[in-house]
């Protein structure tokens, strides 16, 4: 067993606190590898702010629990080395049993999601009682999720989703005991949120989805005022991206994410902390097609890891100063 506290990484219930009363959301971006993590952290100590670095159970098993945990680790001294100490909290995304939680709690996280949302109600409950019990004896922060967002990643999927009922939330956070609760108001994982036909066309031809439910979210909000509320499947698929990778033999068609400005807008609500996973993926995958690409002699991993790296940097940049408004809150 090894204390989150002994590697320098803290839970969400400070940050969460902060980021309610100041408008704004903590990132947690997805990361599995080393690439991934330098980018996050020279973005963070870049913009001063406090980051969740998140890993799913397809990312732990891709990297390795014990390494992932060492790099937590060295992101926090890497940090302090690049000039300024952010808060990190060590997340794991969508964990799917109490094994697990239990599992990544002794191995360091700070903050577990329990995802019982598409189990039926009771046994949500149930589930993340006992993972609320077994993390609080440690102070790890538990976060918990009501309502079933669609979309395929490698571990996470659904085919279709429905909306949280505001009515449960209430009974949910007060019989679990969960430190912030996962919503779905319309955001889904992946590249895809949405059918072509769910969406209109903007005057370029492009793809505009239909809003995500503010009423629903509103509504959580009365029901358990100044909780922290998290909002999963929160990219926004920018179309350069999508568009860098078409021109340079890729093939994604039809992908649409989230408007930014409706972020924003969440961020500036009781949402505290927004996923962000996909495009990073996409910012990678453009940065590495078009090196591979327009240089294809090159066989040095560093020569398109490197490009994607700082791609990645300058987009959580963009994510942390324009959408989730976290800059120089650490
Ligand atoms: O919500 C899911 C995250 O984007 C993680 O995806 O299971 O492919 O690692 P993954
Ligand atoms: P995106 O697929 O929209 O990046 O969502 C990521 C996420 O919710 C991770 O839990
Ligand atoms: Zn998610």
């Amino acid at each position: 067993m090894v204390s989150y506290k002994e590697l320098g990484l803290v839970n969400t219930r400070e940050l969460f606190k902060k980021a309610f009363a100041g408008k704004y959301a903590i990132p947690a971006f997805n990361f599995n590898n080393m690439e991934q993590m330098q980018a996050i952290i020279q973005a963070c100590v870049e913009t001063k702010s406090p980051v969740i670095l998140q890993v799913s159970s397809g990312a732990r098993k891709y990297a390795n629990q014990t390494l992932l945990r060492y790099m937590a680790q060295g992101a926090c001294e890497y940090a302090k080395e690049l000039g300024f100490n952010v808060p990190v909290v060590l997340h794991l995304d969508h964990g799917d049993s109490f094994e697990l939680c239990q599992s990544c709690i002794e191995y360091g996280f700070s903050s577990v999601m329990i995802d019982g949302s598409a189990l039926p109600y009771e046994k949500n409950v149930e589930l993340a009682a006992k993972v609320v019990d077994y993390a609080h004896k440690y102070d790890v922060t538990v976060e918990g999720e009501l309502g079933v967002l669609a979309g395929i990643e490698d571990e996470v999927s659904h085919e279709t989703h429905s909306y949280t009922r505001p009515e449960e939330v209430e009974d949910f956070v007060k019989k679990t005991g969960v430190d912030s609760l996962a919503i779905s108001i319309g955001t889904s994982h992946g590249a895809y949120k949405f059918k072509p036909e769910q969406c209109t066309r903007n005057a370029e031809g492009r793809l505009v989805p239909p809003p995500l439910r503010f009423d629903i979210l509103k509504e959580v909000e009365k029901r358990i005022p100044g909780f922290p509320i998290v909002l999963h499947g929160s990219s926004s698929v920018p179309q350069h991206y999508v568009d860098i990778i078409n021109a340079n033999g890729g093939k994604l068609e039809a992908a649409v994410g989230i408007p930014e400005e409706q972020l924003r807008q969440a961020a500036e609500s009781a949402v505290c902390k927004i996923n962000i996973d996909s495009d990073g993926r996409l910012a990678m995958t453009a940065a590495v097609r078009e090196v591979l690409n327009k240089k294809p002699a090159e066989f040095d991993p560093r020569k398109y890891l490197g490009p994607a790296r700082d791609e990645l940097k300058k987009l959580y940049i963009h994510k942390i100063v324009n959408v989730l408004g976290s800059a120089n809150k650490a």
